[in-house]
This record gives C-alpha cells, sequence and structure tokens, in this order.
C-alpha cells in the first residue's frame, strides 16, 4: 500500500487519519484499488498533509483520537485557506445523535458510525468524490469567465476612451476651424490695409515735406506761419513722424503672428486627418509650440536643438497630436519654473523628437502604468489620463517607439522614434 510516500497525482487521493493502526489498514485495503491513500496516525499529522503538495480530495476522520480530536481538526481545517474546502467524512465509534449533529455542524459532510459496512463507505466516498469534481470544474470555470468579462470590461473602456478621445479632438478640430476660418477674412484685409496705409504715410509725408519748402519762402513771422510752428510743437510733430514707422511696423509683425496662428489652427483642426504624407517635424514642432504657447510661456523657459533630419512619411497631423500631448504633459509636470528642451536628430532609419523637462518626474510605481489609458495623477478636470494612451497607439501605428527616462525631483524626457518611411519596412518585412 502506498501510504505517507509524496507520489504523482494521478488518481484521487484520500488521506484516513486515525490512530488505530489496524482501522487504517482496513480502509486502506478498501480503498486502495480505486484511490490512493495516505495515512495519519494523528491529528497534527492529518493538518500537515492536508496543507501539503498533493493535497487529499478527501478526509475520512476519525472522532475519538488523543492529543487532537477529530472535532478539533475539522476546525483547524476549515481555518486554513488551503484546506478549506477538502471534504471531511467523520467515521467515529461514537453513534450518539448529538455526535453525529455536531460533527455535521462543524462543516463535516457526512458522518458514518463504527461499525460500517464497506460498501457504504465506498459509496459514499465516491459520491462526496463526484461532487468536489463538479464544484471544483464550476470553480475554474467561474475563474475563465470572470477573467473574459474582466479583459473585455478594459477592451470596451478603451475602445470608449478612444472614441471619447476622438470626439473631443474632433469638436476641438471644428471649433479650431470656424476661428480660424473667421479670423482669416479680418487678418487678410488688415494686412493688405497696413501695407496701404505704409505707401500713404510715405505720400502724406513727401507732401508735408514740400509744404515745408515752401515755408522757407513765406516771412518768418507771417502769422499763418507761426500758428503751423505752434501747432507742430504742440502735436510734437517730430515725434509723429518717427513713430508712424514704428508703429506701421509693428503692426504688421503683429499681423503677421495672427496669420501664422491662424495657419497652425487650421493645421491642427485636421487632427483626425489621417492621410499619410512626408512631413517635416521641425516645422511640426513650431506648429504645435504655437499652439501651447500659452501653456509654457509664463513659468518655463523653452529651448530648442532642432537636427538637421529629413522629412518623415507619416499622418502629420497625428504626429502633431503627440507632441501637443508631451509638451502639455511637460508644461503641467512643472509646478513653478523649469525648462523645457526639445531635440530632434536622426539615428540611421530613425528620427526622434525628444522632449525633456524638468518638472516633477515619475515614481517607478507610476512609469508602468502611465500608457494605460485613464491613468492620471492629475486632479479631475485636469487630466483624463488619455494623452499618453492615445500618443502609444498613434506611434505604434507609424511602427514606431516612445521612451520615458525619468528621475522623482528631476525632471522627465520622452523621446518618440519613427522610422522615416515605415511603409518601406513594411513592405521589407513582408518580402523577408
Ligand atoms: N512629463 C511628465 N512628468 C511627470 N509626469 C508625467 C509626465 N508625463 C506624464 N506624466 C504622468 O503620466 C500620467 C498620464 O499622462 P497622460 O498624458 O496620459 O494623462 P494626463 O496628462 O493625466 O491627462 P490628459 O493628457 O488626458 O489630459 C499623468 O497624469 C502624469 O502622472
Ligand atoms: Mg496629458
Amino acid at each position: 500500500m502506498n501510504m505517507n510516500q509524496p507520489i504523482e497525482k494521478t488518481r484521487e487521493i484520500i488521506l484516513v487519519a486515525d490512530d488505530d493502526a489496524g482501522d487504517v489498514a482496513a480502509l486502506g485495503r478498501l480503498l486502495h484499488p480505486h484511490y490512493d491513500v495516505f495515512a495519519a496516525p494523528s491529528g497534527e499529522r492529518a493538518l500537515q498533509i492536508a496543507a501539503g503538495i498533493p493535497k487529499p480530495d478527501l478526509i475520512l476522520l476519525d472522532v475519538l483520537m488523543p492529543e487532537m480530536d477529530g472535532y478539533e481538526v475539522l476546525i483547524r481545517l476549515r481555518d486554513n485557506p488551503a484546506t478549506r474546502d477538502i471534504p471531511v467524512i467523520f467515521i467515529s465509534g461514537l453513534d450518539s445523535i448529538e455526535d453525529e449533529e455536531k460533527g455535521l455542524e462543524l462543516g463535516a459532510v457526512d458522518y458514518i458510525a463504527k461499525p460500517y459496512r464497506p460498501p457504504i463507505i465506498l459509496a459514499r466516498v465516491h459520491t462526496w468524490l463526484e461532487l468536489k469534481r463538479s464544484r471544483d470544474r464550476l470553480r475554474d470555470q467561474n475563474a475563465i469567465l470572470e477573467a473574459e468579462v474582466d479583459k473585455r470590461l478594459k477592451e470596451n473602456q478603451q475602445v470608449q476612451g478612444q472614441l471619447l478621445h476622438s470626439e473631443k479632438m474632433a469638436a476641438i478640430g471644428q471649433l479650431a476651424a470656424g476661428i480660424a476660418h473667421e479670423i482669416n477674412n479680418p487678418v487678410g484685409f488688415v494686412t493688405s490695409n497696413l501695407k496701404t496705409l505704409d505707401i500713404y504715410k510715405r505720400d502724406i509725408l513727401e507732401i508735408l515735406d514740400t509744404y515745408e519748402t515752401l515755408e522757407a519762402a513765406c516771412a518768418p513771422d507771417a502769422e499763418a506761419l507761426l500758428k503751423i510752428h505752434a501747432l507742430k510743437q504742440q502735436k510734437d510733430f517730430g515725434f509723429i513722424r518717427t513713430d508712424l514707422d514704428q508703429l506701421i511696423a509693428e503692426s504688421q509683425q503683429g499681423m503677421a503672428r495672427v496669420a501664422k496662428i491662424v495657419s497652425d489652427l487650421k493645421d491642427f483642426a485636421h487632427a483626425e486627418n489621417k492621410e499619410w504624407l512626408w512631413a517635416d517635424l521641425n516645422n511640426g514642432l513650431d506648429s504645435t509650440l504655437n499652439i501651447v504657447r500659452n501653456e509654457i510661456k509664463y513659468h518655463c523657459t523653452l529651448n530648442k536643438a532642432y537636427g538637421d533630419i529629413p522629412k518623415v512619411y507619416c499622418m502629420a497631423s497625428q504626429i502633431n497630436q503627440v507632441l501637443l500631448n508631451l509638451l502639455v504633459n511637460a508644461a503641467q509636470a512643472i509646478p513653478e519654473k523649469g525648462e523645457i528642451t526639445v531635440r530632434t536628430g536622426q539615428e540611421g532609419e530613425e528620427v526622434f523628437v525628444a522632449i525633456a523637462d524638468t518638472g516633477s518626474g515619475i515614481p517607478a510605481g507610476n512609469l508602468k502604468r502611465i500608457f494605460e489609458p485613464f491613468f492620471t495623477t492629475k486632479p479631475v478636470g485636469k487630466g483624463t489620463g488619455l494623452g499618453l494612451a492615445i500618443s502609444f497607439d498613434i506611434v505604434q501605428k507609424h511602427k514606431g517607439r516612445i521612451e520615458v527616462e525619468s528621475t522623482v525631483g528631476k525632471g522627465t524626457t520622452f523621446t518618440v522614434w519613427l522610422p522615416v518611411n515605415s511603409q518601406v519596412e513594411d513592405a521589407a518585412r513582408k518580402a523577408s
């Protein structure tokens, strides 16, 4: 008989806990043709075997044992999560109703009084094992189902998050396009009027110059001339003359800036545009920086170190979206004053954009989670936790990658790597 030897679990295992060696041997002979049988001569040993590996599928437990009786063993089995679910059948010489009730109340599945009839033992063991098998199967199925539901829920949340973001981007895009359109018109005519005004100004000053030559021909004390001199002095004509040039030049510069912002807004308005084209990432960065200037300019110094990079085949408006998310995150990570450094460059067939900030940094525990949809450490209303998840997705579609380096208290660098032409890589991969 294979007793107490650790064995490979091929057949079901019954643990017989009884201090009477004769009873153990009898039960062993009865059960062994059908099951593997472990024997425990004491309550303490029974607990050890039950918690070990392989675990018994069923325990036949004697009530009357020295030191620790069967009731105590059962209480301890139920207290331990590792042994709680093993069905226990009491086999006892105590055959009063009270004893039987006590055993069942404590959680035994069955109570068989000695002397027992062997076929009854076999039938009960068989039934309880069958029940245990069904229960285990149900539990496993349940766990699989729960995992599946969990997975579906997460997938759903992700899709919804992306949809939400797309809708948000589309709405912002529409708004930006509308504003750009409205501003575009007045910007056009004010710019053109300023140009004309500049020409008129020159003409008027030329006419005035001609008048001034006539002044020389007048008698110096002529009343009209004195009046003109007084008026010139009162209006500070000398200053007006020099300031006019500057005013018009400044206004023209201002209008050029507005025109640039309008054109950037127009680019941005097409953020949902999935068109693949050859784009200059340095230009993309400049446009995006124009859009986020307000987030940055009051508390950050901006350093630019653009490399000489080739155009990249990409969905430009989507890549701008990535740069925008990274720049806003960098600005938001700087609580008071700090620096944002934007670098671009090329290594082999890849182009990179690195956005470094001297902000709060990201604790190691969070670093694993920042690309998860809805992961945010920002207060409600400030962050949705979608920026990096969406950026990750976009960069992946370009067969690129995003690297992060961060030190808490010092700052963070996000580096986006993009193949110059991901389509070529695709073709090469397909060919190989
Ligand atoms: N440059 C950074 N410095 C420090 N922490 C950062 C930086 N970038 C991202 N994080 C951390 O990663 C989290 C997730 O960033 P993500 O851009 O996905 O969401 P968010 O900025 O919180 O919200 P959203 O971008 O949707 O408005 C942030 O809440 C922040 O904790
Ligand atoms: Mg963000």
